[in-house]
């Protein structure tokens, strides 16, 4: 193992330290009870009934109807009432302005592919505050992308953590030493700027997600959070018609973790997916993405990877809120990605 390598495996939390983790979450969640007994008519019985019951923060409070809480702790329908609206007027909930949503749509960065064509398929590159999706078959270029992508963050903010989930161990950081080099990046400065889990499995690989929010509140400044790949654990541990609908339900939970944190903190979430085979497609392309609908309504932008002619990778964007669906050719290279 060369020198590079060992920095970045100490960069790497290992599964106990994630565990611990979890434990120190808890402080928060305390925080979220003491709120709960603020409201009007809750006392430490009502409160323990409505967390027990799953009613654990202002906003499941908030959303809930009187019927449920009076179903699960006891109280009055009137009280029941007056708890919702307090919960409600506490959460501040409700509509933005349209100047409001400009002005977050303004603060939203671009991550450069380092391929013109590329960039300007998706408006200018990845953006920040949503979550990309490159779905393709083994050696189409997502983990390469995923590559180029945390250079190019750290080219444009030199000062910024790149979260790394690698659930299939192919993060390389001479792969990373490479693209630095060829940006005039110093290799080791780039990678200590890299946080690299591994997640063994799907609890393991969420966990390190919600972990992501506590590393900001320590004061990284994380711009870009790469889960490569979202649905390889998923895929494995889920197998038979009869565990689709769990797994769905999990994947489901994991991505909107990703999405908060992308929405909350203004940065950019890259997850890559893998394609089936649609043995019954006689036409057109016979895959299909993994995980269906939950992470096609969860991504913003969806890019299918392929391999084209003479060694190029063809991107093809799917299903993107403000851009037309467009194709664009590159090569992987040895420093970076190149327009074909
Ligand atoms: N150093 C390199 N120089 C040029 N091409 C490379 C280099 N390393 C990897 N590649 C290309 O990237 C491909 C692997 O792509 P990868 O992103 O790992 O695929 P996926 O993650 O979609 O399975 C290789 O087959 C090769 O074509
Ligand atoms: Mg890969």
């Amino acid at each position: 193992m060369d020198a590079e390598a060992i920095a970045i495996q100490e960069e790497m939390p290992p599964v106990v330290e994630a565990t611990k983790t979890v434990k120190k979450v808890k402080e928060p969640v305390k925080s979220q009870e003491d709120s709960i007994m603020e409201l009007p008519g809750v006392g430490a019985a009502t409160a323990e009934k409505l967390i027990s019951s799953g009613y654990d923060d202002l906003m499941s409070i908030g959303v809930a109807t009187p019927g449920q809480l009076v179903a699960v702790s006891g109280v009055t329908e009137s009280t029941a009432r007056k708890i919702i609206k307090s919960a409600r007027d506490s959460l501040d909930m409700g509509f933005i302005s349209g100047t409001d949503v400009m002005a977050k749509r303004d603060a939203v960065l671009k991550i450069t592919t380092g391929v013109p064509a590329f960039d300007e398929m998706l408006g200018g590159g990845f953006e920040t505050g949503c979550i990309t999706e490159c779905f393709g078959q083994y050696g189409s270029g997502k983990t390469q992308i995923a590559h180029v992508l945390a250079v190019n963050t750290l080219i444009a903010h030199p000062d910024s953590t790149i979260i790394y989930i690698d659930t299939e161990n192919t993060f390389r950081p001479e792969r990373i030493t490479q693209f630095a080099k060829a940006n005039k990046l110093d290799p080791d400065e780039t990678l200590a700027h890299i946080k690299v889990a591994k997640a063994y499995n799907t609890d393991h690989q969420m966990l390190l997600a919600e972990k992501v929010e506590e590393l900001i509140k320590k004061g990284d400044d994380v711009k870009l959070v790469i889960v490569d790949s979202l649905t390889a654990h998923f895929r494995a541990e889920f197998v038979g018609r009869g565990t689709l609908a769990e797994r769905q339900q999990k994947l489901n939970k994991h991505m909107h973790v990703l999405s908060k944190i992308a929405d909350m903190y203004n940065l950019s979430v890259y997850v890559t997916n893998q394609v089936m085979s649609k043995p019954d497609q006689f036409f057109g392309d016979p895959t299909e993405a993994i995980g269906g609908h939950i992470v096609g309504h969860n991504s913003t932008f969806r890019i299918y990877l392929r391999r084209g002619k003479k060694g190029t990778r063809v991107a093809k964007l799917i299903d993107a809120p403000n851009m037309p669906d467009a194709e664009c050719v590159f090569n992987v290279v040895e420093g970076g990605l190149e327009e074909a």
